[in-house]
């Protein structure tokens, strides 16, 4: 078994590869600048801001190995295509469903979806929404409570690798799950709010104890400054 030393070195050599930045340059120093193409953009918080419910080494590990592995292949998919350079919306958009663009559309998705995952969350977050999020819910779901319930049932159902989202669905709130890589961009709802339910998104810290990981994120860790912002 490889040690975390070994682990550690590997990625940072990796990520230099990726962004002719050394590591400690690429988290202290903001986004991080590919020369061309899709970024792999800053954390926004330290690696060990959402211990102890997510570990450093949890967030070290799919940040620096999974988020970073997508945006590398993705630009390598991206080579000489004429979508080369659109957004990462664009891109994703035009190239779902088209088995000859998966290789796109799995990085490019996964990209999107990781760096909304890693802004869903913060230090210390976590419990009820405020404002016009508040009314929202109150207004499609019966209030908090009920959310809670949906949202977590909803990802305690999920079978498999995938996301389950907060969105806007034209002027209604709903919860949608998604599988693999797919997200609400496809069916053209708005995204507020997300977590990620690979297994690698909780194995580390929590196993098999998914629940756990999934009450952990609704009560101590959900952003929703981050989801508010993103209602229309
Ligand atoms: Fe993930």
């Amino acid at each position: 078994m490889e040690s975390s030393m070994d682990r550690r070195m590997f990625m940072t050599a990796s990520l230099a590869a990726l962004t002719g930045f050394g590591l400690g340059g690429l988290i202290r120093g903001g986004a991080a600048l590919a020369q061309t193409g899709v970024d792999l953009p800053a954390l926004p918080y330290a690696l060990a801001g959402l211990e102890p419910y997510l570990t450093e080494e949890t967030i070290d590990f799919r940040y620096g190995m999974h988020h970073a592995g997508y945006v590398r292949k993705v630009n390598k998919a991206l080579e000489g295509h004429r979508l080369e350079g659109s957004s990462l919306e664009v891109m994703i958009r035009e190239s779902w469903g088209k088995e000859e663009l998966k290789g796109i559309f799995n990085n490019a998705a996964q990209v999107f979806n990781h760096t909304f995952y890693w802004n869903s969350m913060k230090p210390r977050g976590g419990g009820r929404p405020q404002g016009s999020l508040a009314k929202r819910m109150d207004r499609d779901f019966g209030g908090y409570e009920a959310f809670r319930e949906a949202f977590v049932e909803a990802a305690n159902s999920v079978f498999g690798s995938g996301w389950v989202w907060l969105v806007e669905d034209g002027e209604k709130l709903r919860i949608v799950k998604t599988a693999n890589a797919d997200n609400p961009l496809t069916q053209g709802r708005k995204p507020l709010l997300t977590i990620d339910l690979w297994e690698h998104a909780y194995y580390l810290d929590y196993q098999n104890r998914r629940g756990e990981y999934i009450d952990a994120f609704v009560d101590h860790l959900v952003n929703w400054e981050f989801a508010s912002a993103n209602l229309g």
